[in-house]
């Protein structure tokens, strides 16, 4: 059955796997219902990358941030470039920023250090923050209690944590969004989190063009793929995939504050 409707809240069209054929993923996740999706930036190029593709498509938004991937490779004018960015048409958020203790691409101490510049300036600008956390949830959960509950809300992006885990961000503010990993065999754990967590506060997303759902696995995935995403989520919530996909773009829209 056809669904419409769907937002795929966190997508990385700037990323050169989509150079051959950007515009025909784009055609195809529109002929597959999604209206809207969001490319988030990893670093200040790709921010802008991000930035020139919302402003030229439409359903199409933006963030902008630097990755913990990417913490020790910025420019001292970094944050500047990011927040001129974001004052761009159709950037929404900052991110995706936060840590990751399991590539280690940049020394901790540095991602916590980029980490924190990005959350002051998300406050400072009154922006939702998009949020990419792996093996580090005890640090970024002290950090972000830290700083109490925020306003202007975020998003734990792919989440895969505990029910603890995504209880302790919901109370600080914070959505939840389910990626392909809701469709993996092995992932019971993951649904049974997705299952009992508040509808109003849970979103979907693609991450492509990494992180394909089952039963696309290892190709290269992309926003349309957020139908099985959103079937994944319909199921464990015993919801069509209709209401799923009202619902969670209700939220994103919510969150990143796109009226109508
Ligand atoms: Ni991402």
């Amino acid at each position: 059955m056809d669904v419409s409707g769907l937002f795929d809240s966190h997508c990385h069209l700037d990323d050169a796997q989509f150079d051959g054929d950007r515009e025909a993923v784009l055609a195809r996740a529109h002929e597959h219902g999604v209206s809207l999706c969001l490319t988030a930036g990893s670093d200040v190029a790709s921010s802008l990358a991000c930035a020139l593709l919302a402003q030229t498509h439409t359903g199409v938004y933006a963030s902008a941030g630097v990755h913990p991937h990417a913490a020790a490779q910025v420019g001292d004018d970094y944050l500047t470039k990011i927040q001129e960015l974001t004052s761009r048409p159709r950037v929404l958020a900052i991110g995706e920023i936060g840590l990751d203790y399991y590539y280690d691409n940049a020394p901790r101490d540095i991602q916590r250090t980029r980490l924190l510049e990005q959350l002051a300036l998300a406050d400072e600008l009154n922006l939702p923050v998009i949020l990419h956390v792996r093996e580090a949830h005890g640090d970024l959960q002290a950090m972000l209690s830290e700083r109490g509950t925020r306003h202007a809300g975020g998003v734990i992006h792919c989440f895969t944590g505990s029910l603890e885990s995504a209880q302790h961000y919901l109370k600080l503010g914070y959505y939840i969004a389910f990626g392909g990993a809701l469709t993996y065999k092995n992932a019971d754990r993951i649904r049974q989190v997705a299952a009992q967590l508040p509808m109003d506060r849970l979103l979907i997303e693609t991450d492509s063009p990494y992180l394909a759902p089952v039963p696309l696995r290892g190709k290269r995935n992309e926003p349309a793929h957020v139908r099985l995403v959103c079937d994944a989520l319909a199921a464990v919530r015993g919801m069509t995939p209709q209401e799923t996909a009202d619902i969670t773009r209700r939220n994103a829209k919510e969150l990143f504050r796109i009226p109508g």
